[in-house]
């Protein structure tokens, strides 16, 4: 048909087909305007969709893909609604330089059962005034997406994405009240989004007062589920102190039961340092990105002043290889040859990124933060030197405690017939509890999908001393800690649950989990070697009076030289003890097997 070399243009359709069903006396001219109506049969369908395609704002995106955000159900929504302000709390202090001290109260809503009230209270930097209706009412409004620094938020959709829930399921919504300095007042705000447009509504402002001299309170009416136990509010705060030993929490739970999780570090951490890309993780979308935006007016200033390591001396070299003059515009590099940079950045020697971007718990408030909120025998932790993906550096952190009254789910209940030898199903141990964490943040929901359920199941447990069904996590009285600090956690959804499989990162958790495995197998050994001689020291004490009677019988002893005979030989029992302790073995001092 003649019709195929007519289109040229889909803005300017030539309009005329000529056959059954063109309009009749529809103008023979090239020009038809855009608006034409569809009376052309092949294309009625297309101008049907056309007058139905609109762009969809990021609000309505998410409101009806809220699942991607956290909130699937009204339990885990309760549960992401604490955690999304609770982290913010916690970034701002940091940010500070403030110890943080945060409140978070859950009340329910009277005469709703469905319905929470959710307030978090801080003792941050507060909020500047104008910046209040944008970040609890805007999706994707932050300040932390377009750096690369380490800090718990990233997206700039966390807790707008909870005020649009608490809007959605209860129609109130967000109460702010925000001081920035005590020689300021402080301003209350309600807000709510504009769906349609992404942007906030204001319902209420004014200036209050307000007894605290600074920080941020932030009250949401959701509809929520409350339930004790794993994946709750109350494991999700006590997985936070375990991880942030110098954050103070005060909790009050929806039944009215307080709790405090003291601060178990007196220092802030380090403060991480924002750093810039490095050349190796950069793909070519961002590399031409990058050299359109840049202010530099060569292309190796780019490279030099837009990139981490990179030295005048390291871009003319990365210039060289890729065929380009140094002084080139890079805006006006072609694809082409931005293509041949990248390949001459991959195969140029460049410096590792600097680390001081992170900020690594380390090893002794890993032992620490285990200890305060679990009572185990033996704990071990690791914090590796940090390595590279796709460019972004992260550093791994791995722990162990095992264990004395840690009982198969983690609690603090009495160390059950734990180390004795499964007779049946019942009796036999469960899996350890793996805790997950990104950038201090307990990671409770898909384990998984995650890189570091990935990472503990592959690796072979039983060269340890623990049991381990194939392919599943390895059994016995165990807490495995393990967190990723990264300026870039790789989640693998917006709803931040769990860490992609970058090889890299699979890599360094199994080397970090793999040196911790090594001082619990000598620990398991110990107690082994412990628990048999316990074991013949308890036979020989039981047979000591049996002794003193024959050799009194023997010897003739009078009661005195018996009594004096019976506390010597305990005494040369005591001498030779050698390493026991029995402090390891648990109160009936016996028992290694359970997960050797
Ligand atoms: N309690 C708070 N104190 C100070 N600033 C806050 C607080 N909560 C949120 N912010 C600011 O609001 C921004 C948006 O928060 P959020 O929507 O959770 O996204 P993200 O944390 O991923 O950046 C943060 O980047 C931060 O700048
Ligand atoms: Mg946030």
């Amino acid at each position: 048909m003649n019709s195929m070399a007519k289109v040229k243009t889909p803005v300017k359709p030539t309009g005329k087909k000529k056959g059954k069903g063109s309009p009749e006396g529809s103008p023979p001219e090239e020009e038809a305007p855009v608006e034409e109506p569809a009376h052309d049969k092949d294309s009625v369908v297309a101008h049907k969709m056309a007058s139905e395609q609109r762009e969809i704002s990021v609000s309505e995106f998410f409101t009806k893909n809220r699942h991607l955000l956290g909130f699937d159900n009204p339990r885990k929504a309760l549960l992401t609604t604490v955690k999304e302000a609770v982290d913010n709390s916690l970034d701002a202090c940091e940010e500070a330089g403030v110890l943080p001290d945060v409140e978070v109260t859950i009340r329910p809503v009277e005469g709703n059962a469905e319905r929470f009230r959710v307030i978090v209270e801080d003792n941050g930097p507060g909020i500047v005034k104008q910046q209040i209706p944008q970040i609890f009412a805007k999706l994707l409004y932050g300040s932390k997406f377009h750096r690369l620094r380490m800090s718990r938020g990233q997206q700039g959709i966390g807790i707008s994405a909870a005020g649009m829930y608490g809007q959605l399921t209860t129609g109130q919504p967000v109460r702010i009240t925000s001081r920035i300095s005590s020689r300021k007042p402080a301003h209350y705000y309600e807000v709510v989004i504009n769906t349609h447009k992404n942007e906030p509504d204001i319902l209420k402002e004014e200036a209050v007062e307000w007894d605290k001299p600074r920080g941020t309170r932030v009250e949401l009416v959701i509809e929520g589920k409350y339930q004790r136990g794993r994946l709750s509010v109350d494991d999700y705060l006590e997985q936070t102190a375990i991880a942030n030993p110098h954050v103070e929490v005060l909790y009050e739970a929806p039944d009215g039961e307080k709790f405090k999780y003291p601060r178990a570090a007196k220092d802030l951490p380090t403060p991480p340092k924002e750093i810039k890309p490095h050349p190796y993780g950069v793909e070519l979308g961002t590399l031409i990105k990058m050299l359109r935006g840049t202010s530099s007016r060569r292309v190796s200033g780019c490279l030099a002043s837009d990139f981490s390591r990179v030295s005048p001396r390291v871009a003319a070299e990365i210039c060289r290889g890729a065929g380009l003059d140094v002084t080139t515009s890079p805006k006006k590099v072609a694809v082409a040859e931005a293509d041949r940079l990248l390949t001459a950045i991959r195969g140029t020697k460049i410096m590792a990124p600097s680390t001081d971007c992170l900020s690594p718990i380390g090893e002794d408030l890993i032992r620490k933060g285990l200890s305060r909120q679990i009572d185990a025998a033996f704990q071990c932790a690791v914090s590796r030197s940090p390595a590279v993906y796709r460019g972004n550096p992260f550093a791994i952190e791995a722990g162990i405690a095992f264990g004395g009254k840690l009982s198969p789910d983690g609690d603090k209940k009495p160390e059950q017939e734990a180390t004795a030898p499964p007779k049946d199903k019942e009796n036999e141990p469960e899996a350890v509890k793996l805790l997950r964490f990104a950038n201090r943040v307990p990671l409770l929901y898909q384990p998984g999908a995650c890189a570091i359920t990935k990472a503990v199941v592959s690796i072979d447990w039983r060269s340890y001393g623990l049991q381990q069904p194939r392919g599943s996590l390895p059994l016995g009285p165990a807490v495995i800690f393990v967190h990723m600090a990264s300026v870039w956690v790789p989640f693998t959804s917006e709803s931040k649950e769990a860490v992609a499989h970058y090889p890299e990162i699979l890599k360094e958790i199994k080397l970090a989990l793999q040196e911790c495995g090594r001082q619990l197998s000598m620990f398991i050994n110990r107690r082994r070697r412990m628990a048999e001689e316990f074991k013949k020291r308890s036979y020989i004490e039981k047979y000591i009076p049996q002794l003193v009677i024959g050799l009194r019988d023997i010897l003739g002893f009078s009661e005195a030289d018996a009594k004096r005979c019976t506390k010597n030989l305990q005494a040369i029992l005591e001498k030779t003890r050698g390493e026991l302790d029995t402090s390891i073995l648990g109160k009936k001092g016996a028992g290694t097997r359970n997960g050797e």
